[in-house]
């Protein structure tokens, strides 16, 4: 699929649609890509969502899901879903920044939430709401916010003190709050599609890169990486989103009986996500291919020193007042 132009998807596309209108029998299809495997909290929740919306929808909506980039990649799903090649996606929300809605970067802030239920105080709380909003514009509805976890660091040697990231080429997504978390950290940061990180680490492109035990595990990136620093420097969740006119234009009875799936997978997803990351942490250190450390008091607080600049730097970007209502829905200040 990827041989062929985003464009060119979508046309055919559109003609799949215009065929499948001939017959009012055939079900409504809502293609659901996404970029990791499907034995993560972003994989299963799109298989609960697949197997509730066709119950809701008693088969006059079938979901078929596309994991593992099989579709596209990072950069190009997006224009995919705007095009209509696709129905629905759950980027990571770092993903949007490039989109132009660069307030989604505030969740890339380094320890910028203490933990899961600061981080719900934003997502399901007015925060959450008006960013999803910002989408609208972009043809892009924003249904639910889904979680992965906290972030580890990783490299082919110990990250213990601030200084071991010294001129590492670290793969980030693209996001300009993590290109400067890197940059803070004297590493190289290296834009690269999820897609190509394991392969990228394997071959030497990058040194390491970060991201929550369960994308690490599943994408086999701890066999070609010896160490890992259990940090939960930052956090990386998702905004499932669909292309705003087809959704708009769905029967109504259609739409609630999606609405009413997409919130209990929305529940799912997030009620196992935390259980999902701790599991692949344990079958990674159980494989003994990477070594785990886990930070002291004073080694998190020399990590706290250089990353929590970062917070004034981007202010101008992801904007100033949006990351002190963080700090106050979340309590932090
Ligand atoms: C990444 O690119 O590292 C993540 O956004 C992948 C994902 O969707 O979890």
């Amino acid at each position: 699929m990827r041989k062929f132009s985003v464009a060119a998807v979508a046309i055919v596309a559109a003609f799949g649609l215009a065929a499948g209108s001939a017959n009012a029998q055939d079900p409504i299809v809502i293609k659901f890509s996404h970029v990791v495997a499907p034995q993560t909290p972003k994989g299963k929740g799109a298989e609960k969502f697949k197997e509730l919306a066709e119950k809701y929808t008693a088969g006059k909506v079938k979901i078929e899901i596309y994991p593992n980039s099989q579709l596209y990649k990072d950069k190009e799903e997006v224009e995919a879903l705007q095009l209509g090649a696709v129905q629905m996606l759950a980027p990571s929300l770092a993903k949007f920044g490039p989109l132009g809605a660069k307030e989604f970067e505030a969740f890339d802030l380094p320890f910028i939430f203490e933990d899961r239920v600061a981080l719900r105080k934003v997502t399901e709380g007015e925060i959450g709401k008006q960013l999803l909003k910002k989408l609208e514009g972009k043809g892009i509805l924003g249904l639910a916010f889904w979680d992965n976890g906290f972030k580890i660091m990783s490299a082919n040697k110990p990250l213990k003190s601030p200084d071991d990231f010294l001129g590492l080429k670290m793969r980030i997504q693209s996001s300009k709050v993590l290109e400067a978390q890197m940059k803070s950290l004297g590493a190289l940061p290296q834009v690269m599609a999820f897609s190509e990180v394991y392969q990228g680490l394997q071959t030497g492109v990058v040194d390491g890169t970060e991201n929550p035990p369960s994308n690490m595990y599943t994408q086999k990136m701890h066999e070609v990486q010896k160490h890992a620093t259990v940090s939960r420097h930052g956090y990386l969740g998702y905004a499932v989103i669909v292309n705003k006119q087809f959704w708009e234009g769905l029967p109504a009875d259609v739409r609630t009986s999606l609405d009413k799936a997409m919130a209990e997978a929305t529940e799912f997803a997030n009620d196992i996500a935390q259980k999902e990351n701790d599991d692949a942490l344990a079958a990674m250190k159980a494989s003994g291919k990477t070594e785990f450390y886990d930070l002291t008091a004073d080694e998190k607080k020399a990590w706290k020193a250089k990353l929590m600049v970062v917070h004034n730097e981007v202010a101008g970007r992801v904007g100033k007042e949006l990351i002190e209502s963080i700090y106050k829905a979340t309590g932090a200040k």
